[in-house]
Order: structure tokens, then sequence, then C-alpha cells
């Protein structure tokens, strides 16, 4: 299979965690026999210090001409006295916009060697095994109108929460046919008790679940449900939620399982698949080389499993990141005191090296039963 992507490292640790993701990429089509291509291109403030937009034409034409787009991440506080449409975030949520990709699938998964790593106790955490379907078209982010107007000392901000049936069914479908795959269980999280959207936003979802009788739906409030995330994170299966519930409970999530650095993100459902890591450019350790490049390795193989189906390929890498961690290696975000600190290269070489390894073995595996 040709592997043909575009590349968009972005932000602060964005260039430092895609540069990892894609020598694991590389290294699994080496071992699997596909050919690789790609094509890196700017978006966010990488892109508004060269061009004055943060998605350029050339951008968007590559990534709608790619099979897939993996992003590292966008955001950089020297654009923060910008408007709205020349920020870094705006070039993120355009691409999104235009490759219709409605559905952002975020995975939050406990890995065995990092129950320590997670502010709860490990009797809650083991196990954790989530799958948050946000929905990333709709709500608060992209709900006309929007403006700050008026005098100053008496201005007013106005945003619009907005959702459209069909926009609502069609994540509802998202969210039911994953959890038929997995322990049957749609949590969808609104907020009724107060807002017509979230009441509009409950009907859809009831009606929609009658096409998935084996699959339990149940409801609940954004407010208790992240009380309940760090109560008993092990009860949630598939959390189904809209734009702005779904990007707080994921970092939340985040959190829950003991790094934020951890956490991947496919965002599908249009012609052209993009994925990228949760944690965002996190400017504070940018250009340290410290970065955890986990979120964005994982992000790539959600790539080959969603956009090339390639689910062996995507669940060699997945294993790998599982098996390096129960060797103890650790970026500086895991690490307890005492341990080693490995450098976001150091960490995608180790991974890049037990990738090969597994990869070997399933070939040999296969040669024998020849
Ligand atoms: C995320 C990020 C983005 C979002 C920002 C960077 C626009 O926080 O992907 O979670 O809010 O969707
Ligand atoms: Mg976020």
């Amino acid at each position: 299979m040709n592997l043909d992507l575009t590349i968009l490292p972005g932000d602060g640790i964005g260039p430092e965690v895609t540069g990892q993701a894609v020598r694991v990429l590389q290294t699994v089509a080496d071992a699997f026999g596909h050919s690789f291509q790609l094509q890196r291109k700017n978006i966010g403030g990488a892109a508004l210090a060269a061009s004055e937009d943060p998605l350029p034409p050339d951008s968007l034409q590559a990534c709608i001409s790619s099979s897939a787009v993996l992003l590292g991440a966008v955001g950089n506080p020297a654009f923060d006295h910008y408007p709205n449409h020349l920020r870094p975030e705006a070039g993120l949520l355009r691409l999104r916009r235009e490759l219709g990709a409605y559905a952002n699938l975020r995975p939050a998964i406990c890995f065995p060697a990092l129950v320590e790593c997670s502010p709860l106790r490990p009797e809650l955490i083991r196990g954790v095994d989530i799958m948050f379907v946000r929905e990333l078209l709709g709500g608060l982010y992209f709900g006309e109108p929007r403006s700050i107007e008026g005098e100053p000392g008496w201005r007013v901000a106005i945003n619009t929460m907005r959702y459209h049936e069909p926009a609502i069914e069609r994540i509802a479908c998202v969210a039911f046919a994953l959890a038929e795959k997995r322990r049957r269980k749609v949590l969808s999280v609104d907020k009724a008790n107060v807002l017509e959207c979230s009441r509009l936003w409950r009907e859809v979802v009831t009606r929609t679940a009658k096409d998935y009788p084996s699959v339990k739906l149940s409801h609940m409030y954004v407010d208790s449900a992240s009380m309940a995330l760090v109560q008993r994170p092990r009860d949630f299966d598939v959390v189904l939620t809209e734009n702005m519930f779904g990007d707080i409970l994921s970092d939340q999530a985040g959190g829950v399982v003991g790094s934020l650095g951890l956490l991947a993100s496919a965002s599908i459902g249009g012609p052209v698949g993009l994925y990228e890591p949760v944690h965002g450019s996190a400017p504070d350790i940018a250009g340290q080389g410290i970065a955890n490049p986990l979120g964005a390795i994982l992000s790539a193989a959600m790539l080959l499993r969603h956009s090339f189906q390639l689910e062996r390929e995507a669940a060699c890498i997945e294993n790998s990141v599982g098996a390096v961690l129960a060797q103890g290696y650790r970026t500086a975000d895991l690490a307890s005191a005492g341990q080693k600190k490995l450098t976001t290269s150091e960490m995608g070489s180790i991974v890049v090296e037990a990738v090969k390894k597994s990869a070997e073995a399933v070939s040999t595996a296969k040669e024998r039963s020849a």
C-alpha cells in the first residue's frame, strides 16, 4: 500500500513529536512492505509567521489531496492578541471543517505499566479503557453569530451554541458503532437541564440508539460526568459528547490516565482523516527536546487503522508502546523520582526498535505457519 501523508508539524512541541511519529511510521512501512511518501506543510503560528494565514492554501491543498494528515499541535502565545481568524487555532478549526472531520475519537487508556503515574489510587485506575467520541464541527466552536462588540468598558461578547439534528445523529451513529465492538455501553454527556442544544442532543441520541439494540445507552449531565470520571473511570466505555464538553473531558481523562502526553486522536468522517495528539503545543517546554512523543506516535497508529485499515500495523505500534513502557522507559512527564528521563528522540528511537522487533516476530510467525 502507498501511504501518502501530509505532515503538519505546527507549533511548540508539534515538530518534535511529529518528527518521532514519522520515524515510527517509516519503520512500520519498511517492515510491512508499504511505500511511504510525505510532504510537510505549515499550519498555525508557524504558518502565520511565514504567510499571515494560519492555514495557507497550499497546506490545505496538500491535505485534501493526500490520504491522511498527521498534525503536531497549534498554538503560540505570541499570537494571543491577534483577531480570532488570525490565531493559530483558527487554522486547525478551518482544517477540521474543510476535511469534514466531524468525529473526533480520543481513546484514554491506562497502560498497565503506568498505573503509578495516575493521581488516582491503583484500584480505581487499573484497566481504564475509555473512548471519547467528540462532535468536532458544531457547537460553540463554529456557531454564528460570534463577536465582541461595543464601547470599552461596556463591550458584549457573543458565542452561539448551535446543533442541527443530522449532525447529532451522525456522531451518535459513530459512537454506537464503536460501542458494538467494545463493551457495548454509550454514555451520552450533555447539559440537558439547562441547554436547548443538549435537550435536542439527548432526544436525537435516544432515538438513534434504537438502531443499535445491543448497546446500552445512558445519559449524564456534564458536571456529574466529570466527577464520575475521577471517581469511577472504569465504568466508562464510549463517551459521546458535543464539541466543547469533549474538549474539556478529554484533557481531564489525560490527567486521569497519568499524562496528557499519552493521548492520541483521530478526526474522521470526511474523505481525509486528520490525526493529532491531544496535548497541544505546550509552549513552556517547546524546543527543549523533552516532550512525550507517545501521543503523536499513537496517533500515527490510529492513522494506519482508520485511514488505511492497516489493523496489524496499528496494533504493532500500540503493542510496541506498551512494551517500552513495561520495560520502564519514561519521558519527563511520566518519570517518577529517581527514574531516568528520556528525551523526545530517545523515546522515539526506543519505540522504533520495539516496532522492528515486533514486526520481525510477526513475519517469523507467518513463515512458520506457511
Ligand atoms: C484540542 C485543542 C483544540 C480544540 C484547540 C487547539 C483549538 O484544545 O484539540 O483539544 O479546542 O479543539
Ligand atoms: Mg483541547
